[in-house]
């Protein structure tokens, strides 16, 4: 990609993106989390696709590198095969540069470009104790929609979360606070 493109590319996630993250990166979370982040134009093909075996992730968690390494390594994704046709990788691909995160929040790449490695999603699970990933009914962290109602639609905030079926008093406390 010329190097113009890129830089309007990234412009134009800029301001699309901005209206989601400019809370998350400047107030508290709370607040961000109450709008749902998946964006109007989210293709068809990516909801089918990439929410066939996990939830299809809204593009402003990770950023545009990540991204990338993502969809440039859909043969050994994650210790599964997501590859794809041409058509849709590029299609899906084009789209998530365009939605990738900026804000200073996401903009660094996490390790294993995993959602669930970033520092914002760390500290935000901080209290969810690492027996709730594993428990028979979550699985991992990376299955947002075990606990995150709304998370199909974009929506994370604390007022759509529920506790997954099985969890004792103690494995409950994130909820309760
Ligand atoms: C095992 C349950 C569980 C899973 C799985 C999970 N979360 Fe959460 N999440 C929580 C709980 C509980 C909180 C509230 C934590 C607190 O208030 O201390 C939370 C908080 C959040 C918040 C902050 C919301 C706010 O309004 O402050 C965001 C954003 C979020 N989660 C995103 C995600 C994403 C994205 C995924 C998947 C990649 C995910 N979560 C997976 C339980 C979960
Ligand atoms: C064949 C099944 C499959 C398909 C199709 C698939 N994935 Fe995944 N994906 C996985 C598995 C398995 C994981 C690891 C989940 C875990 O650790 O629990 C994963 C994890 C991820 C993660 C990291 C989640 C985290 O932990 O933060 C991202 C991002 C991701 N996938 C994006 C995509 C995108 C984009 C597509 C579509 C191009 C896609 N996936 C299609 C199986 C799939």
């Amino acid at each position: 990609m010329s190097p113009v493109l890129d830089l309007l590319i990234t412009r134009g996630a800029a301001v699309a993106a901005w209206a989601v993250w400019a809370t998350l990166a400047a107030l508290p979370l709370a607040r961000a989390g109450e709008r749902a982040l998946m964006p109007a134009d989210t293709p068809a093909v990516y909801l089918q696709e990439c929410g066939s075996c996990h939830l299809a992730y809204p593009p402003a968690l990770l950023p545009a590198r990540s991204w990338q390494r993502v969809m440039s390594g859909l043969a050994q994704h994650y210790g599964s095969d997501a590859t794809l046709d041409a058509a849709s990788t590029e299609r899906i691909g084009r789209w998530l540069q365009a939605q990738a995160g900026f804000s200073r929040r996401v903009r660094e790449e996490p390790a294993e470009d995993r959602i669930t490695r970033a520092p914002w999603f760390l500290r935000e699970h901080r209290k969810v104790d690492a027996a709730v990933w594993k428990h028979p009914s979550v699985g991992s962290a990376s299955n947002c929609a075990a606990c995150h109602v709304g998370a199909d639609r974009g929506r994370f905030d604390e007022h759509a979360l529920r506790v997954p079926p099985g969890l004792d008093a103690r494995l409950q406390r994130a909820w309760k606070d």
